[in-house]
């Protein structure tokens, strides 16, 4: 069987033109919440981890003294490098690298993010321990992602649905399993907030053109396992014509190193 980091990089290096267009990822409401978390004064030597495309480091290069961006997927790190220049962002680095394993000092940088990606990791716990390493006392960690509802069977739900969908889809854990990890990893919690993504397309998710017909059915036909009030509740889902509409769980949070 593929390691999480090969699907991942199968996934990612089709992908990067996807992404670099997204608006989604260019501006989603995540953005907003982890820069005002970060709440940047000018002077913080920075780590944008899984930067994709770069959308989070390039929001948060005017704020801090210096940025450093890293991605497990070269392609990805190229597209990042190729629009840094374009838009003439001189303040940035980029490095290939695993979260769980990053080529840092440790306790050499002042503020680490990660946006919309730790769903994908091989091994949340090293790197929330590799965070804590190269960050130094007192400096913050803010981290946003899509997450699951505390309820078992929804957790078993979405995490069978995404994965279906994009097997470079790890692990989505609830908030409390958050907190607890990050709490263990040694940071303090600071500051949290609950929202969504925008409601998305599930004929434009599910990916038809890399998707088989068969795969879209069964995902279709988990959304329909789902109770009236677990499709309300949870994942806003709309019926439109033979499409519908619905969104995730989204968890942000602000946590300063012991
Ligand atoms: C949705 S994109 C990230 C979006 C980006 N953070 C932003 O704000 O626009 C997810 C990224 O996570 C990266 N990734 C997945 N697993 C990783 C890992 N273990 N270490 C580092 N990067 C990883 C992928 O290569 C991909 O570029």
């Amino acid at each position: 069987m593929k390691s999480v980091h090969a699907s991942v990089q199968d996934q990612f290096s089709q992908h990067a033109d996807y992404y670099a267009q997204s608006s989604v990822h260019a501006k989603g409401n995540t953005l907003n919440v982890l820069l005002d978390f970060a709440d940047p004064k000018g002077t913080e030597q920075t780590l944008d981890i899984a930067t994709g495309t770069g959308f989070t480091a390039f929001a948060l290069a005017p704020k801090v003294a210096y940025v450093v961006a890293t991605d497990l997927t070269p392609v990805m790190v190229e597209k990042a490098v190729e629009l840094a220049r374009e838009q003439a962002i001189r303040n940035i680095a980029f490095s290939v690298a695993a979260a769980e394993a990053l080529p840092f000092a440790d306790a050499s940088l002042d503020l680490v993010t990660c946006r919309l990606a730790p769903h994908h990791f091989q091994d949340v716990r090293a790197f929330l321990s590799e965070v804590h390493r190269v960050l130094r006392t007192d400096g913050l960690f803010c981290m946003t992602d899509s997450v699951s509802p505390e309820s078992e069977r929804l957790i078993t739900w979405q995490n069978r649905v995404e994965t279906l969908r994009d097997n470079s889809h790890a692990y989505g854990y609830p908030p409390s399993q958050w907190d607890a990890m990050i709490t263990d990893a040694g940071f303090s919690l600071e500051r949290t907030a609950h929202a969504r993504n925008a409601q998305i397309s599930f004929l434009w998710w599910v990916r038809p053109q890399k998707n088989p017909p068969e795969v879209v059915q069964e995902i279709r036909d988990a959304f329909a396992e789902l109770s009236p009030e677990e499709a309300r509740e949870y994942y806003t889902v709309q019926a439109e014509g033979d499409d519908f509409y619905f969104s995730w769980p989204t968890y942000t949070v602000k946590a300063r190193r012991r």
